[in-house]
């Protein structure tokens, strides 16, 4: 059979995930990989058709695609997400309906799945036959359980395709709603406080309602706003993936383009920040995961601290809880608060126009100054994700996180706890006896709550 490979990797042959791909090809021979590298190309790509015809007829003649892709700030790159936009807006859809698929990632494992739910359900819409994802680790293949374990995933999505499994939609198609909002005349505007409110839009087309949900929310601003629109920004191209930025946040494109600045200028300095966008497939548009990704000259570090965020969104998010998801994400590993998502779903200005009065107050004067929620499992269990990578296998590439890491306490590992862990010996020892063991299953509901029932009690 012949199987195509989307390299999403910005990397090209020095993509790690592709080594999963060619150590695949060398124990399949049987079979032929076609690579493209259509992340690290996308400019040619974009710019000359008949080298995106080349790999669209090469899909056509496939009997399975492969997504190859590294994780990109917890989806794929920019760079593959403009690759899957120009599939759509060159109508090349047909080329990839019914053509057997999978999946392959290496990551960190931080937020991987919400990167295989998106290509899931872009290949859904495709209507291509999805069969499978697979996201190692990064360094997986070093091991041998683990190569093995990738073969027999490769196994079977070859086999799958030989015998033309049955394979489900998990992903139904999404409706977009024609609507077109239109904001009520401006009320009295919110009183900003002298807070530095930045309100960004990506400014690709088709922007929906996102340019209008912009200006409404900074009309209810007086002026106190400024709007960016992202097009303006000098932005070279998207991250290279070369890592350069993990020493000490000095990004590649320093001094070559206007990102760095206006991130630290604008970005950082603003109190309260907005994203607006419209849903493009199943995310924003690249241009703003371009943004996402050129931010990780900032690394494993969050930058918006303290800040009220906002996103507004025109398009079915509703149809959408990954997309959702990694908004929330986002705000929670930001450590800041996400003082709420506007979307023009309801198709009712008026409604519009009260849910964006509502978020205006919200974002200047929240109900307790500083708020920010505690982080669910998302930020929780990123955090962890990347404080065990940093003080790890991260350290000598990302010097910069670790000094952050350590100064700030966020290596907080539970055997560091001496207290904690002279506790649980003392009482793993102590519930041996018999007698104790009955007393402490007996009372442990009790015991459990005690601490903090006196706290309620008593503070
Ligand atoms: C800009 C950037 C963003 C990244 N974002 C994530 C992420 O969200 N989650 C994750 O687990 N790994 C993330 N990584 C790590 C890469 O996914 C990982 O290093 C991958 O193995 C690189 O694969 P490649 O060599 O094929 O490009 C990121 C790396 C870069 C450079």
């Amino acid at each position: 059979m012949n199987i195509v490979v989307l390299n999403g990797s910005p990397k090209g042959e020095l993509s790690v995930t592709l080594q999963y791909v060619r150590f695949a090809a060398r124990k399949f021979p049987e079979h032929t990989f076609t690579i493209f590298p259509v992340a690290q190309t996308i400019r040619k790509l974009e710019k000359d058709e008949k080298a995106f015809d080349e790999v669209i007829s090469a899909v056509r003649a496939a009997d399975a695609v492969l997504w190859s892709f590294p994780l990109y700030f917890l989806l794929v790159c920019s760079q593959y997400k403009r690759f899957i936009e120009l599939i759509f807006e060159r109508h090349a859809q047909a080329a990839f309906a019914g053509r057997y698929t999978a999946s392959l990632s290496t990551s960190i494992h931080f937020f991987d799945h919400t990167a295989h739910n998106y290509i899931h359900a872009v290949c859904d819409d495709l209507e291509m036959r999805y069969l499978g994802a697979y996201s190692p680790a990064m360094f997986d293949l070093m091991r041998k359980s683990e190569r093995n374990r990738w073969l027999a995933f490769m196994q079977k999505f070859l086999e799958g395709t030989a015998r033309q499994a049955p394979s489900a939609r998990v992903y139904p198609p999404l409706a977009f709603p024609d609507f077109t909002y239109t904001p009520g005349p401006a009320a009295a505007p919110v009183d900003a406080a002298g807070k530095k409110i930045l309100i960004m839009k990506d400014g690709r087309q088709p922007a929906g309602n996102a340019d209008a949900l912009a200006d409404a929310l900074a009309a209810r601003f007086g002026g106190a706003a400024e709007v960016v629109n992202l097009m303006d920004i000098d932005i070279k191209g998207g991250c290279l993936g070369c890592c350069k930025c993990g020493i000490d946040n000095v990004c590649d494109y320093q001094g070559k383009d206007g990102f760095i600045d206006f991130y630290n200028e604008k970005v950082k300095k603003a109190e309260v920040v907005v994203f607006a966008g419209a849903i493009h497939d199943r995310y924003l548009s690249s241009r703003w995961k371009m943004f996402f990704d050129r931010s990780f000259f900032n690394t494993h570090t969050p930058t918006l601290i303290g800040k009220q965020i906002a996103f507004l969104i025109s398009g079915p998010l509703g149809q959408i809880p990954n997309l959702r998801q990694i908004l929330t994400a986002f705000g929670e590993f930001q450590e800041s608060n996400l003082a709420g998502i506007v979307t023009d779903e309801s198709a009712d200005s008026t409604a519009i126009d009260a849910l964006v009065a509502e978020l205006a107050d919200a974002l200047v004067r929240p109900a307790v100054p500083g708020y920010a929620p505690p982080m669910t499992f998302l930020g929780v269990g990123g955090r962890r994700i990347f404080r065990d990578e940093v003080y790890g296998m991260l350290r000598f590439v990302f010097q910069s996180d670790h000094r952050y890491y350590k100064k700030h306490g966020l290596y907080d590992f539970p055997q560091k706890n001496y207290r904690v862990r002279r506790m649980n010996a003392f009482m793993m020892l102590l519930t041996k006896i018999p007698s104790v063991r009955k007393k402490f299953l007996k009372t442990l509901t009790q015991e459990m709550v005690k601490p903090v029932k006196t706290i309620a009690e008593t503070r």
